[in-house]
């Protein structure tokens, strides 16, 4: 159900002359926006041609912003079809920033969709560069189309693109290897967020989750119903009672021999959420298939960590269920048990994902692992708070800060947020432990203090390393596609993950 074509990525040496033998659909160049106008990149064409483009572009209403793609003629002697100029934007100082190299290469890719065979003549002299290029291409080639009667309704994405740089062979490779990986984890959570709630359930969720770990040293544990039921998982079944599709929790588990660290994950992973007998308008719910975007990614995250063989041990806790309202969905007020003994008072059913994931984050907690990350569509207050494009990361001092710099490297758009402790008390319950309620302003603190409760202590007695990332705006893109980000499921998350996972190995 998941099935997912990844580009082909290749390395082509940047040579004189390569432009009149290198055969491709489009040849792209890129183009800046210039303080006296739009300037050309470095690129392989030939001076004479080079110059008179130059001088044509302002002419051209070539301007270099970000995203502008336009079509031109091939250039005599060239094996393309036709060339192209992508926008980079404003460069800061002569040279592209990393991620204005990812965006323009991802925009270029994503708009040529329908063309076969791209080839990219950005500069790409460094390693960092090249990686940089490879990655925006991954992520610029994707198209969900599983679901239309007529395939030809929707241009299928670019599949194959040559990267043209001087970077030696070998060097190339493992660059294009984990740019290939990381594409391949960020469209297939994309595609998982994309597949509607009828067809992508807690049960075929876990099922994807299976597929996806195949072939691979990563051990897959389903938990069903009964087994929640019998081990206390009570957040986990008491958000999935209302639905006919019963919930899920799948442990994923890759232990590589010679791991440094152990790196527990938590997504949350609701199929739909409807937001249960405390009703969710209509506006409100259209969006709500996004809201196992958590799960996806970390699930993703870990099946490309093991593809890569990452010396990091991971354990992935997908929670899933389906938040509906029906005579068998839990009322606001119930208690539940959270797995670990902690009780929690319902009191609206739409504040679900904090119940699921406090199972998760007890259950991963037990195992003792160095660090906790927890990721999920948590909150509107989040996207009130951060807009739609930041995700936030909160938790202890530490992980933040690696999480914060791992996104900046990525070009992922994550933004440090404190955890207030004036708002432990409004989650007071006269009832129970807690609230799944509490102070609604700052509610993405809220909710992410919410969760601190339930991260239990590692081998020195001490809270275990944890950091909470908030994702609700940034993994669901409704307006217009740009850079390398399409319309809908983005995939947010995933590559700041593995870029973490990476650097405890290190
Ligand atoms: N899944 C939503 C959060 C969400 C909203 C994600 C919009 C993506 C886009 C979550 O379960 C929810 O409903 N949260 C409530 C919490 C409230 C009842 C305390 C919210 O944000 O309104
Ligand atoms: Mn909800
Ligand atoms: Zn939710």
């Amino acid at each position: 159900m998941v099935a997912n074509s990844v580009v082909s990525l290749n390395s082509v040496s940047a040579r004189a002359g390569i432009v009149g033998t290198l055969e491709s659909d489009a040849l792209v160049i890129g183009v800046a926006q210039g303080s006296d106008g739009p300037v050309l990149l470095e690129h392989p064409l030939a001076e004479q041609e080079a110059v008179a483009l130059s001088d044509s572009l302002q002419i051209l209403g070539v301007s270099g912003a970000a995203d502008e793609v336009r079509r031109l003629p091939a250039l005599s002697k060239m094996k393309a079809s036709v060339l192209v100029l992508i926008g980079l934007g404003k460069l800061d100082d002569g040279a592209p920033a990393l991620e204005a190299l990812r965006r323009a290469a991802g925009s270029a890719v994503r708009q040529l969709a329908g063309l076969e065979h791209v080839a990219l003549a950005l500069p790409a002299s460094g390693v960092a560069e090249l990686a940089a290029i490879a990655e925006g291409a991954a992520l610029g080639s994707y198209s969900y189309q599983a679901r239309r009667s007529d395939p030809t309704a929707v241009k299928p994405a670019v599949q194959k693109v040559s990267v043209l740089t001087s970077v030696n062979a070998k060097a190339a490779k493992t660059v294009l290897d984990r740019a290939t990986a990381v594409g391949k984890a960020v469209n297939t959570t994309r595609t998982l967020v994309n597949e509607p709630p009828n067809l992508l359930y807690p049960e075929t969720f876990a099922q994807a989750a299976k597929e996806l770990s195949k072939g691979l040293p990563i051990k897959v544990t389903v938990l069903d119903e009964k087994r929640l039921e019998k081990d206390g998982y009570g957040g986990i079944i008491g958000v999935g009672k209302g639905s006919s599709r019963q919930p899920r929790l799948v442990k994923l588990e890759y232990s590589p021999v010679r791991a440094k660290k152990h790196l527990a994950l938590v997504g949350k992973g609701i199929t739909f959420d409807s937001g249960g007998l405390s009703l969710k308008p209509a506006t409100g719910m259209m969006t709500m298939k996004c809201d196992m975007a958590g799960a996806a990614a970390i699930l993703t995250a870990t099946v490309a960590a093991a593809e890569l063989g990452v010396p990091t041990k991971l354990t992935a806790w997908l929670c899933i269920a389906e938040n509906m309202p029906s005579g068998t969905a839990g009322r606001p007020s119930d208690v539940i048990t959270i797995f670990g003994g902690k009780t929690v008072e319902v009191l609206n059913t739409d504040a679900e994902g904090r119940l699921v994931m406090a199972d998760g984050l007890a259950a991963g907690s037990a195992e003792q692992p160095d660090v906790i990350l927890d990721v999920a569509t948590l909150t509107g207050a989040q996207m009130i708070a951060l807009g739609n494009r930041y995700a936030g990361v909160m938790g202890d001092e530490a992980v933040s800060t690696a999480i914060a710099a791992a996104a900046a490297a990525t070009g992922e758009l994550f933004w440090r947020m404190p955890l207030p402790e004036e708002l432990r008390p409004s989650l007071d319950s006269p009832v129970a432990d807690l609230a799944n309620i509490g102070e609604r302003m700052g509610g993405m603190m809220t909710a992410a203090v919410f969760l601190r409760e339930f991260v239990g202590e590692g081998k020195n007695g001490e809270q275990i390393p944890w950091a909470h990332l908030d994702i609700a705006g940034p993994s669901f893109n409704e307006s217009a596609p740009y850079g390398y980000t399409p319309k809908n499921g983005t995939g947010m998350s995933v590559r700041t993950l593995l870029s973490y996972i990476e650097s405890l190995g290190h």
